[in-house]
């Protein structure tokens, strides 16, 4: 599906809210849908590819399917084994903490972890260290901001956090899986793109909304407004000498 497209969003967005339902149909369409966004600036085919917080493997199955040769690094059991086998060679480790020599990863992709971590920026920097000179680094992540960033208690997370969670579960009877300072921190896109841009190790090939279906590179340049309507923020880097 062309990317940025108006048919490709719905699908997304149908496909998400499938998920509770057919959490494979989605996933597997968000690593199709990811495995072409990386393909427009580096071949996934012969390629080292690092998947960092991979979740059950479904981006490095895909990564795999396209000939490249795919490693996923995830800490959380739960999440690796969820619903399927994971891939063949999974490693259980921490993404600030990599068992990687420096330089290791043509390719390092990590979709949707950095508001999951408390020091986003160490995070990152490891995610560089791990990647060639030359080589890309796939970062992307829902802002604090974004209508998603309560995760599944947005959009109540503008009323405040910890009244967000006890509404979900005063809803749903059960308690909700993300706990603000926990596991889900508020990251944003002004602040992210300052520190990527004030690095010497990267250069920013592309900044922009990755599900928005029209003008995704131009959201992301409107201080503010930009906090709101990024909805998922994506980071295209390349690793500098
Ligand atoms: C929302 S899921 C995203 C999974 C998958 N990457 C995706 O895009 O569907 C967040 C993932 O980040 C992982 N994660 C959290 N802290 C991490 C850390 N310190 N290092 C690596 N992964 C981490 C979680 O275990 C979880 O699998």
């Amino acid at each position: 599906m062309k990317d940025p497209s108006l048919r490709r969003s719905v699908a997304l967005f149908r496909a998400f809210l499938r998920e509770p339902s057919d959490p494979r149909g989605f996933y597997e369409l968000l690593a199709r849908d990811a495995a072409n966004q990386v393909e427009r600036y580096e071949p996934l085919a012969g390629s080292v590819v690092v998947d960092v917080g991979g979740g059950g493997g479904h981006f490095t199955e895909e990564f795999r399917r396209r000939g490249a040769q795919s490693f996923l690094f995830e800490p959380d059991l739960d999440e690796l084994t969820a619903g399927h086998r994971p891939p063949e060679g999974a490693v259980v480790a921490d993404g600030y903490l990599l068992p990687l020599a420096d330089g290791s990863a043509d390719i390092c992709f990590c979709s949707n972890v950095l508001e999951h971590v408390e020091d986003p920026w160490t995070f990152l920097s490891e995610l560089i260290r791990v990647t060639r000179t030359g080589g890309l680094i796939y970062v992307s992540f829902t802002n604090w901001l974004s209508p998603w960033g309560g995760h599944e208690w947005a959009p109540w997370h503008y009323l405040g956090a910890e009244r967000a969670r006890r509404r979900y579960e005063r809803r749903t009877g059960h308690p909700a899986k993300h706990v603000l300072g926990e596991n889900l921190f508020p990251v944003h896109v002004g602040a992210t793109l300052r520190q990527v841009r004030a690095r010497d190790d990267v250069a920013v090939v592309s900044a922009r909304a990755r599900y928005w279906p029209f003008l995704p590179g131009l959201v992301t340049r409107v201080p503010l407004l930009r906090e709101f309507a990024t909805w998922n923020l994506l980071l295209i880097l390349r690793r500098c000498p």
